[in-house]
């Protein structure tokens, strides 16, 4: 079995932005470190391409939707490859594959009778393409997350028995570990509490869509459309796709990482329709936590949104990386304030990280012949392996528990931890007396083996500067041996050559 690990499938309205940056760097760090325990992980992202919001936005451009969504895909296609994102399937709503599935899945749900043709009246959101609980004075009532007033809908739909799966809905939710965080879970059980009401799964204004089979002029509601996703991206006929074949080997999904503005539609919505058509429900879906910038909402309308591309430019990946999984903690929502953002990176990488390693490879080379120092045993206790046994323990405890930014200070830690050891124990001054180069030597080589492991642990984090580190300890990540393995202490070879030390994070400047 496969660790299936999803991102929402973006909307194409508009181009990446920090926000979908945010959840894909999560599950690439996640994707990355399962791959290094050696599972199989098939890691799934993508564009969700149909409905009325892409509609209208490839109208207002004057274009066909069609070209529009290639357009858009592919931006997001590339900016996922700039970032170095390690996808193992990329979804296209709008591909042929896709549709087959989700027309086989609507069979299954009507085969267990939970189809029925209605008639829908409320007040709609567009840009969360969802009908709102009719709010106090609908008319002219913002959505809070789009900023635009709702529209009234009015129109025969096809609708979904949502209310049938009332209780399995509730047992689903009893299970611990289905829904994370917690605050989160409390919210979408208050929201079941209420009484689950069947919801519509058709439209009849909105072209641009998956025709429903047998039903003239109603296309598929996007959800019903876009959650299917999530399926077909693990599709592996060419020639002859089906629901049946491609949910034999890989569904269930381990875990959704989603936005908490789309958890309802992900814990109760998909569930059911899963339950309905006689599947799996995924093992487990998190809500995380939304991004500001400086204390605002980012918008295109407020002119504040960071565009990725700039963000690379500017600051390269890992900066960028490193601050939204070690300051924001999964789950709460984050701030993007440029000061914050500069000393987290100055202080944890240039100054923790970066300077422990270059100052210690200088030293190194300075005394023994530019080589890691043979091998000596003095001390009695090495508090630094112990720290680094207790660190690689925490690290993984957290990193199991999907708590990023535990283990990414667990890392910090141990650095702090070792620049104290190093100061504490001042080779620069023992080395004076010649008696004590046999200590020097072994203080030397606990700190460069403690950078060696500090390297490997970053290396699901911040990919770039992990390899970096191993370069400049002319120790390369071996991808035969297994990463826990390399993880002991004492595997950098003593009397290895160094490399001449140079920077491996260049400072930031405040803007
Ligand atoms: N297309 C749907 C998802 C379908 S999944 C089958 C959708 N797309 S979206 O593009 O509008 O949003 C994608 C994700 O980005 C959501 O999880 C949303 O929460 C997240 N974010 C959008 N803005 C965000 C921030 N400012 N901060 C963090 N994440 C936010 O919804």
């Amino acid at each position: 079995m496969s660790f299936v690990i999803t991102t929402p499938l973006y909307y194409v309205n508009d181009k990446p932005h920090l926000g979908s940056i945010y959840t894909t760097i999560i599950c690439d760090t996640i994707a990355r470190y399962k791959r290094l325990l050696g599972e199989k992980v098939i890691f799934i992202t993508g564009v969700d391409e149909h409905g009325l919001k892409i509609q209208r936005t490839a109208n207002e451009k004057g274009i066909e939707p069609k070209i529009h969504c290639d357009e858009v895909s592919e931006i997001f296609n590339k900016v996922w490859k700039d970032w170095d994102i390690t996808f193992d399937k990329f979804i296209r709503t709008t591909s042929k594959d896709h549709e087959i599935i989700v027309r086989d899945f609507y069979q299954r749900v009507k085969t267990s009778d939970d189809i029925y043709m209605g008639v829908q009246k409320g007040w709609y959101c567009v840009g969360c393409e969802e009908f709102k609980d009719n709010p106090e004075n609908s008319s002219n009532y913002k959505c809070p997350i789009h900023q635009k007033n709702l529209e009234w809908k009015n129109e025969e739909n096809l609708f979904f028995r949502l209310s049938k799966y009332q209780s399995e809905i509730e047992n689903l939710l009893k299970e611990p570990s289905f829904i994370e965080p917690k605050e989160r879970k409390n919210e979408i059980i208050n929201f079941v509490s209420r009484g689950l009401k069947d919801f519509s799964i058709s439209r009849t204004n909105v072209s641009w869509g998956i025709p429903v089979p047998g039903i003239d002029n109603h296309t598929f509601y996007v959800w019903f459309d876009a959650l299917l996703g999530y399926i077909s991206a693990l599709n592996q006929s060419k020639t002859d796709p089906s629901l049946e074949k491609t949910i034999k080997f890989d569904w269930p999904a381990d875990i959704h990482f989603i936005g908490k503005d789309i958890l309802r539609f992900h814990a109760v919505y998909w569930p059911a329709m899963l339950i309905s058509a006689g599947m799996k429900v995924p093992e487990k879906v998190f809500g995380h936590g939304f991004l500001t910038r400086e204390g605002q909402k980012m918008g295109k309308s407020l002119g504040n949104v960071l565009d990725p591309n700039l963000l690379i430019s500017k600051y390269g990946r890992d900066p960028v990386r490193w601050f939204l999984i070690k300051d924001i903690s999964l789950g709460s929502d984050g701030d993007f304030q440029n000061k914050r953002f500069v000393d987290i990176i100055n202080n944890d990488l240039a100054n923790t990280i970066g300077n422990l390693l270059n100052r210690t490879s200088s030293m190194s080379r300075k005394w023994f012949d530019n080589k890691v120092p043979s091998r000596e045993q003095i001390l009695k206790e090495n508090e630094i392996s112990n720290l680094t046994q207790i660190t690689v323990n925490n690290y993984i405890n957290n990193f199991n528990s999907y708590k990023l930014d535990l283990a990414a200070s667990d890392i910090l830690n141990l650095a702090i931890n070792t620049n104290l050891y190093l100061n504490d124990n001042q080779p620069w001054v023992l080395i004076k007396e010649k008696e004590n180069i046999p200590l020097v030597k072994e203080i030397i080589y606990n700190v460069l083996e403690s950078t060696r492991i500090i390297g490997l642990l970053l290396f699901p984090i911040l990919p770039d500067l992990s390899s970096q580190i191993n370069i400049q300890l002319g120790s390369s990540y071996k991808s035969k041996v297994s990463w826990e393995e390399q993880l002991k202490w004492g595997l950098l070879n003593h009397n290895s050559s160094l490399p001449k030390p140079s920077p491996i994070i260049n400072k930031l400047e405040y803007e």
